[in-house]
């Protein structure tokens, strides 16, 4: 499988890849990697989309947010987690649409704040949350494409990378994607 790692260099990527190193990796980063792309910018995902072309698999471990204290995100620390995060790997799943072929994976990161919150993790747990909904939705539309982005982690996809907290995705089936599996951190 050729898949796009974005993030691929950080510490949760750089394991993610380690994992999947019998495939054809592309691996982007903020200003490392094989490609550069700006999540926070989503003519950056077109353009990176047009650089590496068709792939099978589309894996996101990147996407910045604040941490703090609720009265003292201000907001800025708002508008970076909600750009960046959230619709950072929102977008790379819809920007990407064309690029990954018929039964492909789209694989996107959220974190365990979603749903075990603590005190600083307001801004976090909120786009937390926020993907893992879009993430469930989305699946549902998937099918029409045959292309699956979801949590079940019983795929090459959800195997190495949910113990990383990514969210993994098989194509093999909807009921699995729809699922979800979310693994610690
Ligand atoms: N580490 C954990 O324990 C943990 C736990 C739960 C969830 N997470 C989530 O997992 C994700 C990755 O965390 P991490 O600890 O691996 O972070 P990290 O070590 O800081 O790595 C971040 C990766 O994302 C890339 N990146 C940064 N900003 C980007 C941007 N605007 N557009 C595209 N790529 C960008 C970085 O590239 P450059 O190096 O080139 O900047 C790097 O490859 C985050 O969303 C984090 O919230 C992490």
């Amino acid at each position: 499988m050729t898949i796009l790692v974005v993030g691929g260099t950080g510490t949760v990527g750089s394991a993610v890849v380690d994992e999947l190193d019998e495939h054809d990796l592309i691996v982007a980063g903020h200003t490392s990697g094989e490609v550069q792309v700006d999540l926070a910018d989503p003519a950056s995902i077109d353009q990176l989309f047009r650089t590496i072309g068709s792939v099978d698999a589309v894996l996101s471990c990147a996407g910045e947010a604040a941490f703090g204290a609720l009265d003292e995100l201000d907001d800025d620390d708002f508008d970076l987690s909600l750009s960046n995060k959230l619709m950072g790997q929102v977008n790379l799943v819809r920007r990407g649409l064309d690029s990954v072929v018929d039964g492909g994976v789209f694989t996107l990161t959220s974190g365990v704040l979603s749903r075990e919150p603590m005190e600083g993790s307001a801004a976090i747990s909120l786009v937390n949350a926020g993907l893992e909904g879009f993430v469930r939705a989305a699946a549902l539309e998937m099918p029409r494409n045959r292309r699956d982005p979801g949590g079940a982690g019983n795929g090459r996809g959800g195997q190495s990378a949910g113990g990383y907290g990514c969210r993994g995705l098989s194509g093999e089936s909807r009921g699995n994607t729809a699922r979800g599996d979310d693994r610690r951190p």
